[in-house]
């Protein structure tokens, strides 16, 4: 974990929350406040359906943040959200490109780059998803493919520090399946470097967060990895003691 990079735990809900579930955001706010200095920031991430009642649970120390939204700022896009529209319900985050995006509904690169475009315009801050599939991974490709993920999803012109990267290995996700803190560090190093070759020194201090069956026994050791500025939690975000157990590991 860097000293300069703030760290970041984001809870990915997935499809997953009815408003019953919110009680879960006011308990992991509740715990967070106990604590005498927040250790990193922490998002929430719930369906779109939640975002402004979750804004209202939040408090100052949980920020909320969409799962997607389209490229464009509004139109004929049928059962679509915007950017602007997430910026308008309290989102400050929005998670682009996730592998279940990318499988279920084809998303490319280059939708991802539009979609994080829009995300910035609209001053919310795209949470950019790459990873490597099985065989991908299995076949000694994992790196190249992720590369070149980085430089189709992110967008040419940054400004300044707008972007978060998140690296999910497809397999790891929702399968109890984690890397070998070897591969991560090899993988998030790579990364790193990509980062500061596409955007020069702002390459050094945007976030390089790990995903995929991540755990509060698992966490510790991960987040400890020199390029790991923290982590994009799915089924363990889902309960506050779960989730604040992650938080709480970090160093
Ligand atoms: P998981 O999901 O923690 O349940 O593996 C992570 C993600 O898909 O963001």
């Amino acid at each position: 974990m860097s000293e300069t990079i703030t760290p970041l735990i984001v809870g990915n809900w997935k499809m997953n929350g009815l408003g019953e579930q919110l009680s879960e955001i006011t308990a992991l706010s509740k715990e967070l406040s106990k604590l005498e200095k927040q250790k990193c920031k922490t998002i929430i991430c719930p369906p779109a359906t939640l975002i402004r009642p979750a804004c209202s649970k939040a408090g100052d120390n949980i920020m909320i943040g969409g799962q997607n939204c389209h490229a464009e700022i509004s139109g004929a896009h049928t059962g679509d959200i915007s950017a602007q529209m997430l910026k308008d319900a309290g989102a400050k985050y929005v998670i682009v490109g996730h592998s279940e995006r990318r499988t279920d509904c084809f998303e490319t690169d280059s939708q991802v780059k539009a979609k994080s475009k829009a995300a910035i315009a609209a001053n919310i801050i795209p949470i950019i998803c790459v990873g490597e599939n099985e065989e991908q991974r299995k076949s000694g490709n994992a790196i190249d493919i992720v590369l070149s993920q980085i430089n189709g999803s992110i967008p040419d012109d940054l400004k300044g520090n707008e972007i978060v990267v998140a690296y999910e290995p497809v397999w790891a996700i929702g399968t109890g399946l984690v890397p070998s803190i070897s591969d991560i560090d090899e993988m998030h190093l790579a990364i790193r470097q990509a980062l500061v070759k596409k955007l020069g020194e702002n390459g050094d201090k945007t976030p390089i967060l790990y995903g995929g069956s991540m755990k509060s026994s698992n966490s510790a050791q991960i987040l400890e990895i020199a390029h790991v500025n923290g982590g994009l939690v799915g089924g363990a975000s889902l309960k506050a003691s779960d989730f604040f157990g992650i938080i709480a590991t970090i160093k």
